[in-house]
C-alpha cells in the first residue's frame, strides 16, 4: 500500500441549520493549521483577536498564529488563566476591554482557542462587544468539541450558580482538530468522554454499542476518535437546528445533567468533580431511577454503569474524593437547579438505552428517597 494511503482522513463537515445563521463545524486531524485559510475564504478582510488560557496557549497557541500570519491576517491574542474560576464577571471585563483596545469592529471576529471555559467566556465577550461580533470556536478539549462549542450558549457565573449569565450567541465556524486533543490529560478526556457515551444514551443506541467495542481506540485516536465526535456533533447539531433555544427536545441534551449538576454544586465546581464526571454518575442515576419507576430494565442501567467504569469514569457519589454528600443537600440544589412546577419536578428519564425522554411530573419524593439510599 502506498505511504499516502495512511495519511490523516479528509476533513468531515456538519452544517448547523439555523436559516441566514447557518454555520459548519469542521473536524479533522490538523485543522488547526488551516485556521488562516479558513478564514480568509470565509470571512476575507477580518481581523482576529484569539483568546486562550494560559495551558492552552503553551500548547496551541504558535500553531494557530502561524496558519493566520501565513495567510496575513492581523491578530492579537488574550490569554486567561485556566480553570472555571475565569467564567466571572472580572475576567470577561478584562477580555472584553482588551478586545476593544485591539479595535475588533463588526466585520472582525473573535477566535475562542480552549476549552468549555474559554469558549463560553469569549463567546459571551462577541456577543455583547459591538453588540455582537462574530465568533469562529476551535475547541480544544473534547467537551468542547462535542459540546459547548455547537450551539450558541455562552456566558460566565454568577457567585449564585453556574452559568446565570449569559446569552445565545450562535459561532459562525467551528474547527475541531482532533489532533489537539491528543495533549490532554486523561482525567480531562474522559470527562469530556461522558457527554460522547451521553449522545448514545440519548437516542442512538447503536452509537453506545459501537463506544462499548471501540472507546480504547476512540480514546488512542484516529479514525475512532474523529467518528465519535462527528457523531455526537451531527446529533448536537441536529438538536439544535430543531431548537435553537431549549423549548423542547435540546432539554434531551440534559440527560444526566439534574443529578449532575447538583453534585457539582455539593462539590463547589471544584477539581474534586469535574462537570463530565459529575454527568457520568448523573447519568448512571438517570438509568437507575427510571428503571426503580419501572420505567427501564434495571440491566440498562447496569450497562451504562459497566460501560463509564471501564472507561475510568466514576459512576457512584461514594466514589467523590471529600466529605460525604447527602440527600438532603443534593435535593435542595436541585430544586434550586430545576424549576418546580405544581410540586413536580422535570428530569430526562429513559425507557433504556437510546430511549430517553422529558418527563415533567417527577415526584421530589421519590426523587429524595432514591438519592437517600445512593449516597450511602
Ligand atoms: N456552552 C455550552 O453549551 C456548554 C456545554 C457544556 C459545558 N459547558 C461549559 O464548559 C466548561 C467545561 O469545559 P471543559 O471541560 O472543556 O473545561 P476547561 O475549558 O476548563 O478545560 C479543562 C482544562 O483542560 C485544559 N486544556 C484545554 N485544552 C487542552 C489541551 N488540548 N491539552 C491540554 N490541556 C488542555 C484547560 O486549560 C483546562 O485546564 C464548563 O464551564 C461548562 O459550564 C458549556
Ligand atoms: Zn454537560
Amino acid at each position: 500500500m502506498p505511504e499516502e494511503a495512511v495519511q490523516a482522513p479528509a476533513v468531515t463537515a456538519i452544517k448547523v441549520e439555523l436559516g441566514a445563521r447557518s454555520y459548519d463545524i469542521l473536524i479533522g486531524r490538523g485543522l488547526i493549521n488551516d485556521t488562516g485559510a479558513e478564514l480568509q475564504r470565509r470571512l476575507p478582510g477580518a481581523r482576529v483577536a484569539i483568546v486562550t488560557d494560559e495551558t492552552v496557549a503553551r500548547l496551541h497557541l504558535n500553531m494557530l498564529k502561524a496558519s493566520l500570519r501565513a495567510k496575513g491576517i492581523d491578530h492579537t491574542a488574550i490569554t486567561i488563566p485556566p480553570g472555571e474560576e475565569s467564567k466571572s464577571f472580572a475576567v470577561l471585563s478584562r477580555v472584553v476591554d482588551e478586545i476593544i483596545a485591539a479595535r475588533i469592529e463588526r466585520n472582525d471576529v473573535i477566535v475562542a482557542l480552549g476549552g468549555g471555559v474559554v469558549g463560553d467566556l469569549a463567546g459571551f465577550a462577541a456577543a455583547i462587544v459591538r453588540r455582537g461580533v462574530r465568533l469562529v470556536q476551535v475547541p480544544t478539549t473534547l467537551l468542547a468539541q462535542v459540546d459547548s462549542s455547537v450551539g450558541g450558549k455562552t456566558g460566565i457565573n454568577s457567585p449564585r450558580g453556574k452559568n446565570l449569565i449569559g446569552a445565545f450567541h450562535q459561532p459562525t465556524l467551528v474547527l475541531a482538530d482532533c489532533g489537539v486533543l491528543d495533549s490532554l490529560p486523561p482525567r480531562i478526556f474522559n470527562a469530556g468522554y461522558a457527554e460522547v457515551a451521553k449522545i448514545g444514551l440519548i437516542q442512538n443506541a447503536d452509537f453506545f454499542a459501537w463506544l462499548e467495542k471501540n472507546w480504547r481506540a476512540m480514546a488512542a485516536g484516529w479514525p475512532e476518535r474523529e467518528e465519535a465526535i462527528a457523531i455526537a456533533c451531527r446529533a448536537k447539531a441536529a438538536t439544535v437546528a430543531a431548537d435553537e433555544t431549549e423549548q423542547g427536545v435540546r432539554a434531551l441534551l440534559n440527560l444526566g445533567h439534574t443529578f449532575g449538576h447538583a453534585l457539582e454544586g455539593a462539590t463547589g465546581y471544584s477539581n474534586r468533580l469535574y462537570h463530565g464526571e459529575a454527568v457520568a454518575i448523573g447519568m448512571v442515576l438517570a438509568h437507575e431511577f427510571s428503571a426503580r419507576l419501572g420505567l427501564a430494565p434495571q440491566e440498562e442501567a447496569s450497562r451504562v454503569a459497566a460501560h463509564l467504569a471501564d472507561v475510568g469514569l466514576p459512576t457512584h457519589i461514594n466514589q467523590i474524593p471529600g466529605q460525604r454528600l447527602t440527600a438532603a443537600e443534593l435535593m435542595q440544589l436541585i430544586g434550586q437547579d430545576k424549576k418546580v412546577a405544581r410540586g413536580k419536578l422535570t428530569f430526562i428519564l429513559t425507557r433504556g438505552i437510546g430511549k430517553a425522554f422529558i418527563a415533567r411530573d417527577v415526584s421530589p419524593e421519590s426523587v429524595a428517597e432514591f438519592l437517600a439510599e445512593k449516597v450511602t
